[in-house]
């Protein structure tokens, strides 16, 4: 066995379906006009990527489960030391993972309270009324500057180890596998631990499925009460043309 699985489907498809999804989120808000209502769309989707993420963090295979690569300090220094053999997010890279969620969850929250000022708005902007609205809508347009300088960095430290390190961390995220260390092997440095063994199956993914499709419905307004409908004119009102 010279090969080693590393990151299940779910992961794979989490991963590239956000990169896709945030290039449009980008794309779609600086050019704003009729692509503004997608835009909000593609957010609803991303804040579904994001729970199904988590859930899936403590019910997916053991190198999606945070309690596998959320590591403390000393972790880190073993890692800076070089003494680090592990598969899956290394103890740093596991704090840009966190990092990025963070932010791309708070970037899409700021989003459903925010407004265009011309025709689009979140859908819980008229909670907060007009002024905090506006205020949602520097932050949302300040936070994604914070966003572009990590996903800066996250690509800038695949490119690190690609050209220094001579690792190639893209393909296992295309393909799922990685080339195995066969002594890291034999000295049980795979092994995840025992909190993060099982998981991972089909009923664990229908499930995290169907939470973050919820989410993302609930993202979209879907529990909002129906806007009051319109009061009818009265008959006198009407023009006699
Ligand atoms: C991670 C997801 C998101 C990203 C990366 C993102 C990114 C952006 C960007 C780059 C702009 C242009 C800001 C500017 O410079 O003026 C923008 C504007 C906007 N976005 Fe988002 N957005 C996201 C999610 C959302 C969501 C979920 C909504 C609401 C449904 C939303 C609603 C808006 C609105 C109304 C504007 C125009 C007004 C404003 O700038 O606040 N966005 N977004
Ligand atoms: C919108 C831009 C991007 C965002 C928001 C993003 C976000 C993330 C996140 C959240 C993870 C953690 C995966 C998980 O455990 O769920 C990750 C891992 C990863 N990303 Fe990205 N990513 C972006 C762009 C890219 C690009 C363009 C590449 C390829 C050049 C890339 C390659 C990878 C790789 C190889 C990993 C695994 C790293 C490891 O081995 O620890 N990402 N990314």
């Amino acid at each position: 066995m010279n090969r080693q699985r590393v990151w299940d489907l779910p992961i794979r498809l989490f991963h590239w379906l956000l990169v896709a999804s945030i290039t449009f989120a980008y794309i779609s808000g600086t050019l704003g006009g009729n692509l503004i209502d997608w835009h909000g769309r593609a957010g609803f989707f991303i804040v579904g990527l994001v729970v199904f993420r988590i859930v899936w963090g403590f019910t997916g295979t053991p190198t999606a489960r945070f309690a596998t690569f959320v590591r403390g300090p000393a972790a880190i220094r073993a890692y800076l030391r070089g003494e680090w053999r592990g598969l899956g997010h290394n103890p740093i890279g596991a704090l840009s993972v966190l990092g990025l969620l963070a932010l791309v969850a708070i970037q899409a929250a700021t989003g459903l309270f925010t407004n265009d000022d011309i025709a689009y708005q979140g859908p819980f902007a008229d909670w907060v009324g007009k002024d905090l609205s506006d205020r949602f809508h520097s932050w949302h347009a300040l936070l994604q500057n914070g966003l572009l300088a990590l996903i800066a960095v996250h690509v800038g430290a695949i490119v690190f180890y690609l050209r220094v390190k001579k690792e190639n961390l893209v393909k296992p995220m295309l393909t799922g596998w990685k080339a195995a260390d066969p002594a890291a092997a034999r000295a049980g440095q795979y092994a995840p631990p025992p909190a993060a063994r099982r998981g991972g199956g089909f009923i664990a993914f229908l499930v995290a499925a169907a939470i973050a499709g919820a989410a993302g419905l609930a993202a979209a307004g879907a529990l909002l009460p129906p806007p009051p409908a319109a009061a009818p004119q009265p008959a006198s009102a009407a023009p006699a043309w």
